[in-house]
Protein backbone atom coordinates (compact mmCIF):
# COMPACT_ATOMS: atom_id res chain seq x y z
CA UNK A 1 0.00 0.00 0.00
CA UNK A 2 1.32 3.54 -0.68
CA UNK A 3 1.92 4.44 2.85
CA UNK A 4 3.11 8.69 3.87
CA UNK A 5 5.31 10.26 1.81
CA UNK A 6 7.82 12.90 2.87
CA UNK A 7 9.83 12.47 0.06
CA UNK A 8 11.23 16.54 -0.98
CA UNK A 9 8.37 18.13 -3.42
CA UNK A 10 9.94 17.01 -7.27
CA UNK A 11 7.01 18.64 -9.40
CA UNK A 12 4.58 21.38 -9.02
CA UNK A 13 2.09 22.12 -11.69
CA UNK A 14 0.18 25.52 -11.22
CA UNK A 15 -2.62 26.57 -12.58
CA UNK A 16 -2.08 24.65 -15.71
CA UNK A 17 -4.76 24.45 -18.21
CA UNK A 18 -5.14 22.86 -21.28
CA UNK A 19 -8.02 23.90 -23.74
CA UNK A 20 -8.91 22.31 -26.98
CA UNK A 21 -10.17 24.38 -29.78
CA UNK A 22 -13.51 22.61 -30.86
CA UNK A 23 -14.14 22.59 -34.68
CA UNK A 24 -16.27 26.02 -35.92
CA UNK A 25 -19.29 25.49 -37.66
CA UNK A 26 -20.08 27.08 -41.17
CA UNK A 27 -22.43 30.05 -39.58
CA UNK A 28 -20.05 30.43 -36.91
CA UNK A 29 -17.13 31.36 -39.54
CA UNK A 30 -19.79 33.58 -41.62
CA UNK A 31 -20.83 35.57 -38.39
CA UNK A 32 -17.03 35.89 -37.44
CA UNK A 33 -18.15 34.68 -33.99
CA UNK A 34 -15.08 33.79 -31.52
CA UNK A 35 -13.77 30.37 -31.27
CA UNK A 36 -14.96 27.69 -28.82
CA UNK A 37 -12.95 25.99 -26.65
CA UNK A 38 -12.98 22.62 -24.72
CA UNK A 39 -11.37 23.12 -21.14
CA UNK A 40 -9.90 19.91 -20.42
CA UNK A 41 -8.26 20.80 -17.59
CA UNK A 42 -8.98 24.42 -16.26
CA UNK A 43 -6.45 25.27 -13.52
CA UNK A 44 -5.27 22.68 -11.82
CA UNK A 45 -2.64 23.13 -8.91
CA UNK A 46 -0.85 20.59 -7.09
CA UNK A 47 2.78 19.32 -6.28
CA UNK A 48 4.17 15.57 -6.30
CA UNK A 49 6.56 14.28 -3.89
CA UNK A 50 9.82 11.19 -4.29
CA UNK A 51 8.39 8.08 -3.27
CA UNK A 52 4.12 9.10 -3.19
CA UNK A 53 1.82 7.53 -5.85
CA UNK A 54 0.17 10.72 -6.55
CA UNK A 55 -3.97 9.67 -7.67
CA UNK A 56 -5.88 11.76 -10.10
CA UNK A 57 -9.39 10.05 -9.79
CA UNK A 58 -12.71 11.36 -10.98
CA UNK A 59 -15.37 10.18 -14.29
CA UNK A 60 -14.63 10.26 -17.94
CA UNK A 61 -13.72 12.90 -19.40
CA UNK A 62 -12.24 15.01 -15.95
CA UNK A 63 -9.20 16.01 -17.55
CA UNK A 64 -7.17 13.27 -15.85
CA UNK A 65 -5.51 11.58 -18.79
CA UNK A 66 -4.86 15.73 -20.53
CA UNK A 67 -3.42 16.30 -16.86
CA UNK A 68 -1.17 13.51 -17.53
CA UNK A 69 0.06 14.20 -20.53
CA UNK A 70 0.98 17.06 -19.56
CA UNK A 71 2.61 16.21 -16.81
CA UNK A 72 4.58 13.31 -19.37
CA UNK A 73 4.94 16.89 -21.24
CA UNK A 74 3.36 14.93 -24.77
CA UNK A 75 0.92 17.49 -24.32
CA UNK A 76 1.70 21.33 -24.51
CA UNK A 77 -0.44 23.57 -21.43
CA UNK A 78 -2.33 26.10 -22.57
CA UNK A 79 -0.93 28.11 -19.94
CA UNK A 80 0.19 27.65 -15.82
CA UNK A 81 3.36 26.55 -15.22
CA UNK A 82 5.13 23.08 -14.44
CA UNK A 83 8.30 23.10 -12.66
CA UNK A 84 10.23 19.89 -11.79
CA UNK A 85 13.76 19.27 -9.70
CA UNK A 86 16.23 17.42 -11.68
CA UNK A 87 18.29 14.74 -9.81
CA UNK A 88 21.86 16.05 -8.44
CA UNK A 89 23.46 14.16 -11.93
CA UNK A 90 20.77 15.87 -14.03
CA UNK A 91 21.04 19.59 -12.19
CA UNK A 92 24.67 19.48 -12.18
CA UNK A 93 24.10 19.77 -16.38
CA UNK A 94 21.72 22.21 -16.62
CA UNK A 95 22.96 25.72 -16.81
CA UNK A 96 22.22 28.01 -13.30
CA UNK A 97 19.98 30.39 -15.59
CA UNK A 98 17.51 27.89 -16.46
CA UNK A 99 17.44 27.04 -12.35
CA UNK A 100 15.44 28.96 -9.57
CA UNK A 101 16.72 29.16 -6.56
CA UNK A 102 15.21 26.23 -5.23
CA UNK A 103 16.15 23.81 -8.11
CA UNK A 104 13.28 23.72 -9.68
CA UNK A 105 13.20 23.74 -13.94
CA UNK A 106 10.49 25.73 -15.16
CA UNK A 107 9.43 23.15 -17.98
CA UNK A 108 7.35 26.12 -19.78
CA UNK A 109 10.55 27.81 -20.91
CA UNK A 110 12.60 27.49 -24.03
CA UNK A 111 15.41 25.11 -23.22
CA UNK A 112 18.23 24.21 -25.18
CA UNK A 113 17.77 20.25 -26.71
CA UNK A 114 20.67 18.90 -24.96
CA UNK A 115 19.05 19.46 -21.26
CA UNK A 116 15.17 19.18 -22.76
CA UNK A 117 16.14 16.06 -23.55
CA UNK A 118 17.59 15.01 -19.85
CA UNK A 119 14.48 16.08 -18.37
CA UNK A 120 12.05 14.23 -20.64
CA UNK A 121 14.27 10.85 -19.53
CA UNK A 122 13.57 11.47 -15.83
CA UNK A 123 9.52 11.80 -16.75
CA UNK A 124 8.15 8.96 -18.19
CA UNK A 125 4.20 7.66 -19.02
CA UNK A 126 3.13 4.12 -19.08
CA UNK A 127 -0.34 3.90 -21.29
CA UNK A 128 -3.88 2.16 -20.29
CA UNK A 129 -3.86 0.39 -24.04
CA UNK A 130 -0.58 -1.59 -24.11
CA UNK A 131 -1.43 -3.31 -27.38
CA UNK A 132 -2.16 0.15 -29.00
CA UNK A 133 0.85 2.19 -27.29
CA UNK A 134 3.78 -0.74 -28.47
CA UNK A 135 4.67 -1.02 -31.92
CA UNK A 136 3.15 -4.24 -33.81
CA UNK A 137 6.26 -4.31 -35.80
CA UNK A 138 9.01 -4.54 -33.74
CA UNK A 139 10.30 -7.05 -31.59
CA UNK A 140 10.22 -6.72 -27.39
CA UNK A 141 14.15 -6.05 -27.87
CA UNK A 142 13.77 -3.06 -30.25
CA UNK A 143 10.95 -1.96 -28.64
CA UNK A 144 13.30 -1.69 -25.35
CA UNK A 145 16.35 -0.52 -27.23
CA UNK A 146 14.35 2.41 -28.98
CA UNK A 147 14.15 4.66 -25.84
CA UNK A 148 18.15 3.92 -24.97
CA UNK A 149 19.22 5.17 -28.52
CA UNK A 150 17.16 8.20 -28.17
CA UNK A 151 18.91 9.20 -25.06
CA UNK A 152 22.38 7.75 -26.16
CA UNK A 153 22.19 5.35 -23.24
CA UNK A 154 24.69 2.04 -23.69
CA UNK A 155 28.18 2.08 -25.46
CA UNK A 156 28.06 -0.40 -27.38
CA UNK A 157 25.43 -3.13 -28.48
CA UNK A 158 26.24 -5.78 -25.92
CA UNK A 159 26.11 -3.43 -23.52
CA UNK A 160 22.31 -2.50 -24.82
CA UNK A 161 21.61 -6.00 -24.84
CA UNK A 162 22.42 -6.52 -21.11
CA UNK A 163 20.41 -3.38 -20.10
CA UNK A 164 17.45 -4.68 -21.85
CA UNK A 165 17.99 -8.14 -20.24
CA UNK A 166 17.71 -6.64 -16.98
CA UNK A 167 14.70 -4.48 -17.36
CA UNK A 168 12.84 -7.43 -18.31
CA UNK A 169 14.22 -9.40 -15.63
CA UNK A 170 12.81 -6.80 -13.66
CA UNK A 171 8.90 -6.79 -14.92
CA UNK A 172 9.42 -10.35 -14.58
CA UNK A 173 9.19 -11.47 -17.56
CA UNK A 174 11.76 -14.32 -17.46
CA UNK A 175 14.03 -15.85 -18.92
CA UNK A 176 14.73 -12.14 -20.97
CA UNK A 177 15.71 -14.47 -23.81
CA UNK A 178 12.64 -15.95 -24.47
CA UNK A 179 10.59 -12.49 -24.71
CA UNK A 180 13.28 -10.35 -26.33
CA UNK A 181 12.85 -11.95 -30.30
CA UNK A 182 8.77 -11.92 -29.84
CA UNK A 183 6.24 -8.90 -31.24
CA UNK A 184 3.51 -7.40 -28.89
CA UNK A 185 0.83 -9.89 -30.20
CA UNK A 186 2.81 -13.02 -28.99
CA UNK A 187 2.09 -11.59 -25.81
CA UNK A 188 -0.45 -11.96 -23.69
CA UNK A 189 -1.47 -8.34 -22.27
CA UNK A 190 -0.14 -9.08 -18.83
CA UNK A 191 3.31 -9.69 -20.77
CA UNK A 192 2.26 -6.45 -22.60
CA UNK A 193 1.97 -4.36 -20.16
CA UNK A 194 5.49 -5.46 -18.16
CA UNK A 195 6.89 -4.68 -21.74
CA UNK A 196 5.09 -0.77 -21.25
CA UNK A 197 6.46 -1.22 -17.94
CA UNK A 198 10.02 -1.72 -18.94
CA UNK A 199 10.19 0.59 -21.76
CA UNK A 200 8.89 3.46 -19.03
CA UNK A 201 11.59 2.53 -16.13
CA UNK A 202 14.65 1.38 -18.68
CA UNK A 203 15.48 5.29 -18.44
CA UNK A 204 15.46 5.20 -14.85
CA UNK A 205 13.00 8.09 -14.08
CA UNK A 206 12.36 9.88 -10.80
CA UNK A 207 8.54 10.36 -12.19
CA UNK A 208 6.39 8.41 -13.85
CA UNK A 209 2.79 8.97 -14.92
CA UNK A 210 0.60 5.43 -15.18
CA UNK A 211 -2.71 6.58 -17.36
CA UNK A 212 -5.16 3.36 -16.05
CA UNK A 213 -2.34 0.95 -16.72
CA UNK A 214 -4.45 -1.71 -15.57
CA UNK A 215 -8.12 -1.45 -16.42
CA UNK A 216 -7.70 -2.77 -19.69
CA UNK A 217 -6.09 -6.15 -18.22
CA UNK A 218 -8.07 -9.37 -16.98
CA UNK A 219 -8.77 -8.79 -13.58
CA UNK A 220 -7.35 -11.91 -12.52
CA UNK A 221 -3.36 -10.12 -13.43
CA UNK A 222 -4.29 -6.84 -12.36
CA UNK A 223 -3.31 -7.09 -8.64
CA UNK A 224 0.05 -8.57 -10.11
CA UNK A 225 0.84 -5.59 -12.21
CA UNK A 226 -0.02 -3.07 -9.65
CA UNK A 227 1.98 -5.18 -7.27
CA UNK A 228 4.78 -4.72 -9.31
CA UNK A 229 4.72 -1.54 -10.14
CA UNK A 230 4.51 -0.85 -6.20
CA UNK A 231 7.84 -3.01 -6.03
CA UNK A 232 9.30 -1.06 -8.37
CA UNK A 233 8.67 1.86 -6.82
CA UNK A 234 10.14 0.88 -3.60
CA UNK A 235 13.45 -0.58 -4.70
CA UNK A 236 13.77 2.69 -6.80
CA UNK A 237 12.22 5.61 -4.64
CA UNK A 238 10.00 6.62 -7.19
CA UNK A 239 7.06 8.96 -7.74
CA UNK A 240 3.99 8.13 -9.32
CA UNK A 241 1.46 9.79 -10.71
CA UNK A 242 -1.41 7.36 -10.88
CA UNK A 243 -4.14 8.29 -13.17
CA UNK A 244 -7.47 6.05 -12.64
CA UNK A 245 -11.74 6.26 -12.49
CA UNK A 246 -11.50 3.23 -10.14
CA UNK A 247 -11.70 4.54 -5.97
CA UNK A 248 -11.18 0.95 -4.39
CA UNK A 249 -7.73 0.70 -6.46
CA UNK A 250 -6.54 4.51 -5.56
CA UNK A 251 -7.59 3.87 -1.85
CA UNK A 252 -5.08 0.67 -2.59
CA UNK A 253 -2.67 2.30 -3.61
CA UNK A 254 -2.07 6.16 -3.21
CA UNK A 255 -0.67 7.74 -0.48
CA UNK A 256 -2.57 11.21 -1.73
CA UNK A 257 -5.44 11.46 -3.55
CA UNK A 258 -6.81 14.51 -6.11
CA UNK A 259 -10.48 14.54 -7.16
CA UNK A 260 -10.88 15.96 -10.55
CA UNK A 261 -14.39 16.89 -12.14
CA UNK A 262 -15.00 18.98 -15.63
CA UNK A 263 -10.93 20.39 -15.63
CA UNK A 264 -10.51 21.13 -11.60
CA UNK A 265 -9.09 19.41 -8.66
CA UNK A 266 -12.58 19.45 -6.47
CA UNK A 267 -10.32 17.92 -3.32
CA UNK A 268 -6.43 16.59 -2.54
CA UNK A 269 -5.66 15.33 0.41
CA UNK A 270 -3.90 11.80 2.17
CA UNK A 271 -5.98 9.06 1.12
CA UNK A 272 -6.80 8.27 4.82
CA UNK A 273 -8.66 11.57 4.90
CA UNK A 274 -10.03 11.54 1.42
CA UNK A 275 -11.57 8.38 1.73
CA UNK A 276 -12.77 8.20 5.48
CA UNK A 277 -13.22 12.15 5.64
CA UNK A 278 -14.57 13.32 2.18
CA UNK A 279 -15.88 17.03 2.20
CA UNK A 280 -16.46 17.31 -1.33
CA UNK A 281 -20.19 16.12 -2.01
CA UNK A 282 -18.53 15.20 -5.61
CA UNK A 283 -16.13 13.04 -3.55
CA UNK A 284 -19.20 11.62 -1.33
CA UNK A 285 -21.09 10.71 -4.06
CA UNK A 286 -18.16 9.36 -6.00
CA UNK A 287 -17.13 6.80 -2.71
CA UNK A 288 -21.22 6.31 -2.37
CA UNK A 289 -20.96 4.44 -6.11
CA UNK A 290 -18.29 2.41 -4.76
CA UNK A 291 -19.93 -1.02 -4.97
CA UNK A 292 -19.91 -2.72 -1.09
CA UNK A 293 -18.60 -6.70 -1.72
CA UNK A 294 -18.00 -6.33 1.96
CA UNK A 295 -20.45 -4.37 4.36
CA UNK A 296 -17.78 -3.48 7.02
CA UNK A 297 -15.46 -2.22 4.24
CA UNK A 298 -14.91 1.86 4.21
CA UNK A 299 -16.71 2.56 1.36
CA UNK A 300 -19.95 2.62 3.32
CA UNK A 301 -21.10 6.26 2.99
CA UNK A 302 -24.46 6.08 1.15
CA UNK A 303 -26.08 9.75 2.12
CA UNK A 304 -25.50 11.62 -1.48
CA UNK A 305 -27.38 10.48 -4.45
CA UNK A 306 -25.58 12.36 -7.47
CA UNK A 307 -27.87 13.73 -10.56
CA UNK A 308 -27.81 13.86 -14.07
CA UNK A 309 -24.46 13.06 -16.03
CA UNK A 310 -21.55 15.72 -16.51
CA UNK A 311 -22.05 18.83 -18.57
CA UNK A 312 -19.55 18.66 -21.83
CA UNK A 313 -15.90 20.44 -21.06
CA UNK A 314 -17.04 22.55 -24.08
CA UNK A 315 -20.13 23.83 -22.04
CA UNK A 316 -18.71 24.41 -18.35
CA UNK A 317 -21.56 25.86 -15.77
CA UNK A 318 -20.65 28.83 -14.10
CA UNK A 319 -19.56 29.50 -10.77
CA UNK A 320 -19.33 25.90 -8.93
CA UNK A 321 -19.13 23.36 -12.10
CA UNK A 322 -20.42 20.84 -9.86
CA UNK A 323 -23.85 23.01 -9.17
CA UNK A 324 -26.40 21.67 -11.22
CA UNK A 325 -25.81 18.12 -9.89
CA UNK A 326 -25.23 18.64 -6.12
CA UNK A 327 -27.79 18.77 -3.79
CA UNK A 328 -26.39 21.30 -1.28
CA UNK A 329 -26.44 23.93 -3.87
CA UNK A 330 -26.69 27.41 -2.92
CA UNK A 331 -27.07 30.99 -4.83
CA UNK A 332 -23.28 31.46 -4.46
CA UNK A 333 -22.62 28.48 -6.26
CA UNK A 334 -24.48 29.13 -8.96
CA UNK A 335 -22.37 32.34 -9.52
CA UNK A 336 -18.95 31.58 -8.39
CA UNK A 337 -16.09 29.46 -8.18
CA UNK A 338 -15.45 28.74 -4.81
CA UNK A 339 -11.48 28.91 -3.94
CA UNK A 340 -9.75 25.68 -2.46
CA UNK A 341 -9.42 25.80 1.10
CA UNK A 342 -7.63 23.80 3.62
CA UNK A 343 -9.84 21.94 6.11
CA UNK A 344 -7.32 20.09 7.94
CA UNK A 345 -3.77 19.89 7.57
CA UNK A 346 -2.93 18.38 3.80
CA UNK A 347 -6.94 17.85 3.45
CA UNK A 348 -8.08 20.85 0.59
CA UNK A 349 -11.65 21.11 -0.53
CA UNK A 350 -13.21 23.45 -3.42
CA UNK A 351 -16.94 24.45 -1.97
CA UNK A 352 -18.83 27.29 -0.48
CA UNK A 353 -19.98 25.06 2.19
CA UNK A 354 -16.12 25.23 3.55
CA UNK A 355 -15.38 28.84 2.32
CA UNK A 356 -16.15 32.00 3.36
CA UNK A 357 -18.97 34.02 1.51
N1 LIG B 1 -7.19 16.07 -28.44
C1 LIG B 1 -8.36 16.51 -27.98
N2 LIG B 1 -9.14 17.34 -28.72
C2 LIG B 1 -10.32 17.78 -28.25
N3 LIG B 1 -10.83 17.45 -27.04
C3 LIG B 1 -10.12 16.61 -26.28
C4 LIG B 1 -8.85 16.09 -26.70
N4 LIG B 1 -8.37 15.28 -25.70
C5 LIG B 1 -9.29 15.31 -24.73
N5 LIG B 1 -10.33 16.09 -25.06
C6 LIG B 1 -11.51 16.38 -24.22
O1 LIG B 1 -11.04 16.85 -23.00
C7 LIG B 1 -11.82 16.36 -21.93
C8 LIG B 1 -10.94 15.62 -20.95
O2 LIG B 1 -10.46 14.44 -21.58
P1 LIG B 1 -9.46 13.42 -20.85
O3 LIG B 1 -9.14 12.37 -21.85
O4 LIG B 1 -8.35 14.17 -20.25
O5 LIG B 1 -10.39 12.84 -19.69
P2 LIG B 1 -10.18 11.58 -18.73
O6 LIG B 1 -10.50 12.06 -17.36
O7 LIG B 1 -8.87 10.97 -18.97
O8 LIG B 1 -11.35 10.60 -19.20
P3 LIG B 1 -11.38 8.97 -19.27
O9 LIG B 1 -11.64 8.51 -17.86
O10 LIG B 1 -12.54 8.69 -20.17
O11 LIG B 1 -10.09 8.50 -19.82
C9 LIG B 1 -12.91 15.52 -22.56
O12 LIG B 1 -14.06 16.31 -22.70
C10 LIG B 1 -12.32 15.14 -23.89
O13 LIG B 1 -13.34 14.91 -24.84
S1 LIG C 1 -19.78 24.86 -4.01
FE1 LIG C 1 -21.99 24.58 -3.82
S2 LIG C 1 -22.63 23.45 -5.65
FE2 LIG C 1 -20.42 23.27 -5.45
S3 LIG C 1 -20.13 21.39 -4.38
FE3 LIG C 1 -20.13 22.99 -2.83
S4 LIG C 1 -22.25 23.14 -2.16
FE4 LIG C 1 -22.26 21.96 -4.05
MG1 LIG D 1 -8.26 9.08 -19.62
Amino acid sequence: MGGESNGQVIFKAIDLKKYFPLRRSLKEILTFSPGRFVRAVDGVTFDIRLGEVFCLVGESGCGKTTTGRMIARLLEPTSGKMLYKPTQETLSKVPPKYVDKDGYVDLSQKLPKRIDKLLRQEIQIVFQDPFGSLNPRMTVYNILKEPLIVHNIGSSEEERREIIYRALSEVKLTPPEQFMERYPHMLSGGQRQRVSIARAMILRPTLVVTDEPVSMLDVSIRAEILQLMLDMQASRNLAYVFITHDLAVANYLCTRIAVMYLGRIVELGPTDLVINNPQHPYTKALIAAVPEPDPSNRFKIREVPIKGEVPSAANIPPGCRFHPRCPYVMDVCKRDEPPMVEVEPGHFVACWLHAKH
